[in-house]
């Protein structure tokens, strides 16, 4: 798949088509889900894709599920269950995002629905099981096809030349200098050493990772060989949410060092040295590079 594509085109929708994705594609999805990878390899967890007309998810999640109750009305519902672990939900993170830039690749627009807990939704739809529901994302055609385009900001010292400009869709990103700190907290690293040290591009993509309100919590500091991520811990979202949006970010940067660099894996928790992280953030994960 060629992720910098599909990072570059993929936005969340919230308004479908009544058309159904064919089954075909369903299980394509499916039985890349069984196999993508995750971010724990460890962690079992189970898929579900339910259809809006037979199971009326909409209907019974209306008022419930969706940003203060606001339920997004799609002709399919993607389900992760998993069993509970230390990292279960960060590895729910990046291994549904994983999964919707697979639906993307094969034209199945997508968006991440938030929730108040899972024993709420497993009652409301009726699934019985011991593993949690981690995810709920709607699954569709969008039903507005043409895309409003506005350029990333790569910042004003940087020859866009050097480096594609990203034609993204309606939400607006941080500039990388702005979430990436160089050895210690608000030092912003510099575009110029970022390429240098051949991370501009992974950071570049990692920043379009979607995020809960689009807060884009993250954080990046950057030291001696290791990237280390961090996330704002904010009133307005829960442990979960930010636990979600950690495991997408961390998708992201891995997917393009990966297809560019070198085959990179994350350690949760946190390294040796202190960063004189802020109360607000915490330092969810790091990586050598
Ligand atoms: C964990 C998570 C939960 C989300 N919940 C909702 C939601 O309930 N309703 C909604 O409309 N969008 C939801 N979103 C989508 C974000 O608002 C969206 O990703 C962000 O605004 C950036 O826009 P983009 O995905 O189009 O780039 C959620 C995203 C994430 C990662």
């Amino acid at each position: 798949m060629n992720y910098k594509k599909l990072i570059t085109e993929r936005k969340s929708v919230r308004d479908y088509k009544k058309t159904k994705v064919s089954e075909k594609i369903i299980n394509e999805i499916l039985q890349y889900s069984t196999n993508c990878g995750k971010l724990i390899s460890t962690i079992e967890n189970e898929i579900i894709i339910k259809d809006n007309n037979e199971d009326k998810v909409f209907d019974k999640l209306n008022g419930t599920a969706g940003y203060l109750g606001r339920m997004i009305e799609a002709p399919h519902y993607l389900i992760i269950l998993s069993d509970k672990n230390e990292y279960h939900i960060e590895n729910t993170g990046y291994l549904g995002e994983k999964i919707l830039l697979k639906a993307f690749n094969l034209g199945v627009n997508s968006c991440w629905i938030t929730f108040p807990n899972s024993d709420i939704i497993k009652e409301k739809l009726n699934i019985t099981t011991d593993k949690e529901i981690c995810a709920l994302i709607a699954l569709g055609y969008d039903a507005n096809k043409t895309k409003i385009i506005n350029p990333i900001q790569v910042g004003e010292n940087y020859s866009k030349s050097e480096i594609d400009v990203v034609n993204d869709n309606t939400s607006f990103r941080y500039k990388i200098q702005d979430i990436v700190y160089y050895k210690e907290w608000d030092n912003n690293a510099d575009l110029s050493d970022l390429k240098k040290m051949g991370l501009l591009e992974a950071l570049h993509y990692a920043r379009m990772a979607p995020s809960t309100l689009n807060r884009q919590p993250w954080r990046f500091i950057l030291d001696d060989g290791m990237l280390i991520l961090t996330i704002r811990d904010d009133e307005n979202t829960s442990e979960y949410e930010e636990k979600i949006d950690s495991g997408i970010s961390m998708l992201y940067f891995e997917l393009i060092v990966d297809q560019t660099i070198f085959d990179l894996s994350w350690n949760m928790g946190k390294p040796d040295k202190e960063y004189n992280v802020p109360e607000n953030y915490k330092i969810v994960s790091y990586c050598n590079i």
